[in-house]
């Protein structure tokens, strides 16, 4: 290779280098840094015209050549006066290739045409991945994409959290389509923590004493209905209870008079309490919640799990469509399903032979560390913390990060960063990616629509890549306005537009 520049300053993990061929080198290429002993593998980040001519680069150090083989990270860092080279196609393949025994790649490298971005995914799968990106940046896309990938394999398992219908026909015969409002979601299959954020209003001055009344009522009835297990049955566990119970309890405290003809202690604290959750209980949309009819009894819970897990009928993918699920409960359910896929393995002596991949479309909406509810982030946080000894992985996919609890983020080993636009959700990212990318990341918001980049350990180096477009595509395609402002649209069938639009609210 013939010497093309050379290093002038090092700084960490930054060099400065000069070189006069600026023809060989762009933002995103690759140099080589020649060391007595091995080759250090840098990429450029910037490029500036220096006095007389001389082009001036900055790069960052991401790996060496040592014994023919190539390492991510160095220890050994160049001096000033090195020569610097561009890589060989065959040093390339070298880096490229790390990861192609597995022969899985998210797409080709967007730098490098022709070449796919091979990454390892034991690594990828299994250690909680991030995808982030803007609105219509391509995040369900590339969802889509890469679970296509893996819905083939014969083991594979993987229950997706869909808040707006897109993945029903992703997948096609390889997944199993759960309509959540039209399946049964028992009440009592919540834990404590999931039946409060369902009916504890916690502005409500009378929040504390309706918690510890209804956990004692829950408890209770838990046991009395479940008497094979009376001993060990606590307030979060999965046995039915009567609903009734806490109403009637409730109703009784509150309109207790004492025999002495005083009112009782918590006499008139329910009473808002009581309305809203007749409210709710009677409520058409919630059913599927309340007035479960194939899960009554705690002698169901198998064959609930069963289904929603897909186990019967042995499809790799479960979608769980959450978008005709009122609003108010996606908190307490996105809770429910993620502990419900978390506890399941827990106890599952057999998980070391099923692990599962717990797809989170959206998940700022349950999982804003401002938000009024918190359930679902604690127990998204106890997921992604401790999932990974019970073979659970999240894909957390969001167009807000700023917006999903660091708590959460920070856990993910993987990222594929799509474009971003605000500065405040690059700035987060950079702040949570595993390693120093320097000024790599100024990359993300120039990315085009389908590009992300791939960061993480399951990658040989941060690759800007190219996801292949998934297929079939998910429902969320972009509405091209001008076209279609430009051809005289069917009339609108406003009958069936109202009937869609109850049959959800009601
Ligand atoms: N890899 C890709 N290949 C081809 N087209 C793509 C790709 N990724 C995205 N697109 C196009 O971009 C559109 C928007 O993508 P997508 O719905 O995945 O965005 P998103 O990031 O999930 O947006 P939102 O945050 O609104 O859900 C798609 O309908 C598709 O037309
Ligand atoms: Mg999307």
């Amino acid at each position: 290779m013939e010497p093309t520049g050379k290093v002038v300053a090092v700084r960490g993990a930054t060099v400065l280098g000069e070189t006069s061929t600026a023809d060989r080198f762009s933002v995103g290429s690759y140099i080589t840094i020649i060391m007595p002993e091995s080759k250090i593998l840098g990429v450029i980040s910037s490029l500036e015209l220096g006095p007389g001519g001389v082009i001036r680069f900055s790069a960052n150090l991401f790996g060496k050549f040592d014994s023919g083989r190539f390492q991510r990270g160095t220890e050994e860092l160049p001096y000033p006066g090195a020569v610097v080279e561009i890589p060989s196609e065959s040093e390339l393949d070298l880096i490229f290739n790390t990861h192609r025994r597995f022969d899985f790649a998210l797409g080709e490298m967007s730098l490098l045409k022709g070449k796919k971005n091979y990454i390892d995914p034991d690594k990828f799968f299994s250690r909680h991945i991030a995808v982030v990106g803007a609105t219509g940046s391509g995040k369900s896309c590339a969802v889509a994409s890469i679970l296509q990938k893996v819905a083939r394999l014969p083991g594979a398992r993987i229950i997706l959290l869909d808040l707006h219908d897109e993945y029903g026909d992703a997948f096609g015969d390889l997944a199993e389509r759960i309509n959540i409002g039209e399946f049964e979601l028992p009440y009592w299959a919540m834990n404590f923590d999931e039946l409060l954020e369902t009916f504890i209003d916690p502005d409500d001055p009378a929040a504390r004493s309706e918690s510890v009344v209804m956990s004692e009522i829950v408890l209770n009835s838990k046991r009395a209905k479940n008497l094979a297990y009376k001993d060990s049955i606590t307030v979060d566990s999965p046995v039915y209870f009567d609903l009734t119970d806490v109403k009637v309890k409730m109703q009784s405290l509150d309109t207790e008079r004492l025999p002495n003809g005083k009112e009782g202690p918590f006499y008139g604290d329910f009473t808002r309490f009581l309305f809203k959750f007749d409210t709710k209980v009677n409520d058409k949309r919630f059913e599927f919640l309340f007035k479960p009819k194939r899960f009554r009894t705690s002698e169901t819970f198998s064959q609930f799990l069963e289904l929603l897990f897909g186990l019967k009928s042995g499809k790799s993918v479960v979608v769980l469509n959450l978008s005709n699920v009122p609003p108010e409960v996606i908190n307490a359910l996105a809770s429910l399903l993620a502990r419900l896929v978390f506890d399941f393995n827990m106890w599952n002596p057999f998980r070391a032979n099923l692990p599962i991949l717990l797809v989170l479309e959206e998940a700022h909406n349950y999982l804003n560390v401002r938000g009024a509810s918190q359930t679902a982030r604690r127990t998204i946080e106890r997921v992604v913390k401790e999932g990974r000894k019970y073979g659970i992985s999240c894909m957390i996919v969001s167009q807000r990060p700023t917006d999903v609890a660091e708590s959460v983020l920070s856990q993910c080993s993987n990222f594929v960063a799509m474009r971003l636009s605000n500065p405040d959700d690059q700035a987060y990212i950079a702040k949570l990616v595993p390693e120093s990318m320097g000024d790599l990341l100024d990359v993300i918001p120039a990315l085009k629509q389908g590009e992300g980049l791939l960061l993480g350990d399951a990658s040989i180096l941060p690759l800007r890549t190219k996801i292949d477009p998934p297929n079939p595509f998910p429902k969320s395609k972009d509405v091209d306005f001008f076209t279609k402002w430009s051809i005289l649209p069917p009339a609108v069938d406003l009958q069936n537009v109202v009937e869609r639009w109850r049959k959800i609210n009601y």
